[in-house]
């Protein structure tokens, strides 16, 4: 297609959601249509993520991105001119060999994954579509088009909150709902009872990284107690209207076998942690736990999913960092059930999808998810609707960065309710095929 040739390929600095910079790329075709994507930035990072390129030196913390903004202003512009940006595969082909490193640590996984969305969103302004329209393509028209089940965050901590409890996640899926719209309501429910709660308690103490309230907690299991609470002060049924997910992000309090929970005093073996989360598993209404262990800790990570994974998700981020390799590798051993998908790990859209084909046929759950630092980019939302995958988490409910994301799947959802009558149906059956 004529009109999808890259003609131009720009990055500039922009800023995101912690005050850091980082980059975004855009991109022009042949006949003028354009495309743009910022790149996102996490906190917690898996130590086999695709490498976020850097310039060090003192300006900004060391977080200037001059370098990944010169990559894709130099050698990437020039590679991709000529090329098709509807052809995703061939431009991520070129990207990645063009870097050459197995880590895309010579430009940078946040300037390919700009390049990368860039061109997809241009490709779609050619063609006219949105981009999750544009992504489904025509193999899936006569599937119905889902929207994902929402992964709120309420409370906020571990590397997101100066460490101020250990858990990094405590957040909500709102199972029972029937809609995108109802699910987000429910969640801005609980948010606010939370906010309530803590204020009567004198805890109200602004938000965290990504919006959820800050968590000043004596110990983690407090906020899940208190997460419960909220579910119910907001009428609704914990469990069965809105269930409680964690991320432990084990791997920023401890490495094999050696856990601090430095707000419990404690340290804990791999085993004792796992008892400790298999505990909490059984006392609260907890559907998903994801990185109950550090990265490395594959034993654990069998042992757990072992005692909880016919319940409930085990989910791997750091753990398998968007590599469909890691994943086939974690349905070998049986060391969790689901896979959290952030392009931004893989490099590129074809190497996120390919994690996501992988997660499918291991019969994984897969949850799209943004990152810590953030931006009003919204391209996740798209990924998720466009590729059919039946969770998104990108953080709490507060703050714009996030509320950008649900906003533009509540357009989704409008956009489909407008044919189909509904407002955005949710998958939330085949999320969790172990609840009714
Ligand atoms: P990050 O956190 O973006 O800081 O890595 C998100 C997560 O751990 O899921
Ligand atoms: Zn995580």
């Amino acid at each position: 297609m004529s009109n999808t040739i890259i003609k131009s390929v720009r990055a500039r600095r922009v800023w995101d959601s912690r005050g850091r910079p980082t980059l975004e790329v855009e991109m022009a075709l042949r006949y003028g249509a354009t495309g743009r994507a910022i790149a996102p930035a996490g906190a917690s990072l898996g130590s086999g993520e695709a490498v976020d390129l850097r310039d060090g030196g003192g300006a900004f913390g060391g977080y200037g991105v001059d370098k990944a903004v010169a990559a894709v202003n130099g050698a990437i512009a020039e590679r991709l001119k000529g090329l098709d940006a509807a052809d995703q595969k061939a431009v991520d082909e070129a990207l990645i060999a063009l870097d050459g490193t197995a880590d895309k640590s010579r430009f940078g996984g946040n300037a390919l994954i700009a390049t990368s969305m860039a061109a997809a969103h241009a490709a779609a302004a050619a063609l006219k579509l949105p981009l999750w329209r544009y992504l489904r393509g025509d193999g899936d028209g006569l599937l119905p088009v889902l929207l994902p089940l929402p992964e709120a965050q309420i409370f906020g901590g571990g590397v997101h909150a100066g460490g101020r409890v250990d858990v990094q996640d405590f957040m909500v899926v709102p199972v029972g709902a029937d809609s995108f719209a109802q699910a987000l309501a429910w969640s801005a429910e609980v948010y606010r009872a939370a906010a309530g709660l803590m204020t009567e308690q004198g805890r109200l103490a602004g938000v965290a990284d990504e919006g959820g309230l800050w968590p000043a907690f004596d110990k983690n299991e407090d906020a899940i107690g208190t997460l419960v609470k909220a579910i119910e002060k907001a009428g609704l049924k914990p469990g069965e209207d809105v269930a409680v997910s964690l991320d432990v992000a084990a791997s920023s309090f401890g490495a094999k076998n050696r856990y601090r929970l430095a707000r419990d005093g404690v340290e804990l073996t791999s085993d004792a942690l796992s008892g400790l989360l298999v505990d909490w598993v059984e006392r609260y209404p907890i559907v998903a736990v994801e990185d109950p262990m550090a990265e490395g800790d594959k034993e654990g990570m069998i042992r757990f999913t072992w005692a909880v994974g016919k319940r409930i998700q085990v989910i791997g981020d750091d753990f398998l960092v968007t590599s469909a390799r890691r994943i086939r590798a974690a349905a070998r051993d049986k060391a969790c059930n689901a896979a959290l998908i952030k392009p931004n790990q893989a490099g590129t859209l074809t190497e996120t999808q390919a994690a996501l084909a992988a997660a499918r046929k291991a019969r994984f759950g897969a949850i799209l998810s943004a990152r810590s630092g953030e931006s009003e980019d919204v391209s996740v939302v798209h990924l998720a609707v466009g590729w059919g995958v039946p969770q998104l988490k990108v953080g709490s409910i507060t703050r714009g960065e996030r509320t950008a994301k649900w906003n533009e799947g509540l357009r989704i959802a409008d956009a489909l309710g407008g044919k189909k009558g509904g407002d955005g149906p949710l998958p939330a059956r085949s999320a969790f095929p172990w609840k009714k």
